[in-house]
């Protein structure tokens, strides 16, 4: 076999769909677009759902691509296994209707053993056990002997709703030295002495949200082969992460940290962690997702957050993610120019989390150390769920963190009494917010120039001059997402409530964070204040922002506004000049005029 870079393979695979008439596009974005079903792209077909139920004409009847993917359902055993990322690319080809099993049997055949060079007597096949037909191609027009094409029930690939269907595998026989020496070993088992390289899915079902199956109008193509794993097998290492897809990261998380790999199980880890969270995290930046609690937000947080800790577990404590950034930029940037384009906002990102992250690992981790003491000195494995919530939210601790750390000191955590503990607090915090929301606050408006301050209902661009949480009158120079602040723009468009007329809603976009507006408000002094909750990662006082009023909303409020005014003058000329107005309500929904 000869070396190849992950970057040949890429390059190598896609001209060959080229040469076969197939349209080439690059990777879709990782967060799916108009599919609800989906968090993240986890698959090549992925963005492809609607072309293969027939809901929309592909620009193409095949495509290929190298699709960006996260997965993080075993998140855990990333670093702990040859092969689990949470990124990772998808070679793809797909029909629409096209080609099916005939040609794209013997065209893999093709791809793997003569374009990649495999040799042939390495390779084995699997099939759905009732398919028939695959098995014929395979053995007679490809010439597979009949030994090396296995039946497997579980050969039938669905990714929750949407197109499916029975599907065939090429595997890899690695060597009797790999799989941990297992007797029983064969293909099909994940142990690594077979690898599976390319999933040839014969797309002809859907599956309906009651979990029924429909024959699909048209037969399709879907094929899925990992470029870490075809690379580890190319290049000849033991697992993904010494490809040069991923290995030059490692490199440097062991510079920075001062260790080497290949030296100590756990250290190796850290490093696998580190290296494949360093890809995520930057392709999901890059692509629009921002550190939150919810959603994909959530699941930046936590491989950031992840990173940060393994980092910190061989010895670095210093910042160190925005240095892995500019790694990951060097090898993948000619193929994906928007990281290029975005490095210093993907590293700015990456470095909000970072620090405020450190902070809590630091306070968090030392207590979290002298628990464990104690549970060890009572000869006590279980985390009581009060201690648990508490490193959570007096220390902003993440529970999983919690549970992680406890687990590799062979001890558990209280879950269900966290969730009881947590329920409590959340009712006490919406108390405490009814409570509060009732009595206005004074910000404290010192040192900034009111009349330079504008109302523009024109506008939709301006600058976050100051910065409070909602409930507080002091200023702060920054809130991250679940926070609620108050804020104050040079130039708002937001028009207040005030005559009886309710505030603006709307949402305002800094380069790092988002604030969903719930009210707009005017100060004694003058200055309008829009008032809301951070919904995605961190907004800083001097962020130049955009914004957007929900203008439905105001213009129902403003034809409310002009009908108060026309039933005042409409009672004027009807009762008299003496009809006065002492109150109203202008609202989008009514108007009251007293
Ligand atoms: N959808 C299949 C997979 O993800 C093949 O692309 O394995």
């Amino acid at each position: 076999m000869k070396y190849m870079t992950g970057n040949e393979i890429r390059e190598k695979f896609l001209k060959f769909f080229e040469d076969r008439g197939h349209l080439i596009l690059p990777s879709a974005s990782l967060i799916p677009q108009d599919d609800p079903t989906l968090l993240l792209i986890g698959a090549g077909m992925a963005p492809f759902k609607p072309f293969f139920t027939g809901k929309m004409k592909p620009p193409s009847p095949r495509i290929a691509t190298c699709q960006k993917c996260v997965r993080t359902g075993d998140i855990e055993n990333v670093g702990r296994t040859a092969r689990h990322h949470t990124y990772f690319e998808m070679l793809g080809n797909f029909s629409f209707g096209d080609y099916f099993k005939k040609e794209i049997i013997p065209w893999s055949w093709e791809f793997v053993t003569k374009e990649l060079g495999i040799p042939a007597d390495k390779l084995w096949i699997t099939i759905h056990t009732e398919d028939d037909e695959a098995f014929d191609i395979w053995h007679n027009v490809v010439g597979l002997p009949e030994e090396r094409i296995v039946r497997l029930e579980e050969n039938f690939w669905e990714i929750g709703s949407g197109p499916c269907g029975p599907c065939s595998e090429i595997h890899v026989y690695l060597g009797e030295e790999r799989g941990g020496g297992k007797p029983t070993c064969a293909v099909g088992c994940d142990c690594d002495r077979f690898l599976e390289i390319w999933n040839l899915v014969f797309t002809q079902y859907n599956q309906n949200e009651d979990g029924t199956y429909t024959p699909l109008a048209n037969k399709n193509i879907d094929t899925g082969a990992g470029l870490e794993r075809l690379a580890s097998v190319l290049q000849g290492k033991p697992s993904n992460f010494e490809t040069d897809l991923i290995f030059p990261i490692i490199e440097y998380a062991s510079e920075v940290a001062a260790v080497e790999y290949g030296r100590e199980r756990k250290t190796d880890i850290s490093l696998k962690v580190i290296a494949d969270h360093a890809r995520s995290m930057t392709f999901m930046i890059a692509d629009g997702i921002l550190p939150s609690n919810e959603g994909r937000g959530y699941v930046l947080r936590r491989i950031l957050r992840r990173a940060v800790r393994h980092g910190r577990l061989i010895g670095i404590d210093k910042m160190f993610l925005a240095g892995a950034v500019d790694v990951v930029i060097e090898m993948y940037g000619h193929v994906y120019p928007n990281l290029v384009e975005k490095r210093e906002y993907i590293q700015k990102v990456i470095e909000m989390e970072e620090t405020s992250f450190l902070r809590t690992l630091r306070q968090g981790s030392e207590l979290l150390s002298d628990e464990i003491a104690k549970l060890e000195a009572a000869g006590a494995t279980v985390l009581d769920g009060a201690t648990a919530f508490k490193l959570n939210d007096t220390f902003g601790f993440p529970w999983e963190l919690t549970a992680e750390i406890l687990e590799e000191n062979g001890m558990t955590m209280d879950k269900a009494g966290f969730d009881a503990a947590l329920e409590v607090q959340r009712k006490m915090a919406r108390e405490a917010r009814d409570d509060k929301a009732g009595r206005p606050v004074i910000y404290n408006t010192r040192g900034i120039d009111i009349a330079s301050l504008k109302v523009d209902e024109a506008a939709d661009t301006g600058k976050i001059v100051m910065l409070y949480p909602a409930h507080d009158a002091q200023p702060i120079e920054n809130a991250e997402d679940g926070k609620d602040v108050a804020v104050i723009l040079d130039v708002t468009a937001f028009h207040a409530e005030g005559g009886g007329q309710l505030g603006d809603l709307g949402r305002i976009t800094a380069p790092t964070g988002v604030i969903e507006v719930e009210n707009t408000k005017k100060l004694p002094d003058g200055a309008t204040i829009q008032i809301g909750r951070v919904v995605e990662g961190t907004v800083n006082v001097g962020d130049a922002v955009t914004y957007e009023v929900n203008s439905c909303r105001k213009s129902d409020i403003a034809r409310n506004h002009t009908a108060t005014h026309l039933l005042h003058a409409a009672l004027k000329s009807g009762l008299g000049g003496h009809v006065n107005q002492a109150g109203s309500y202008v609202g989008p929904d009514r108007l009251r005029f007293d």
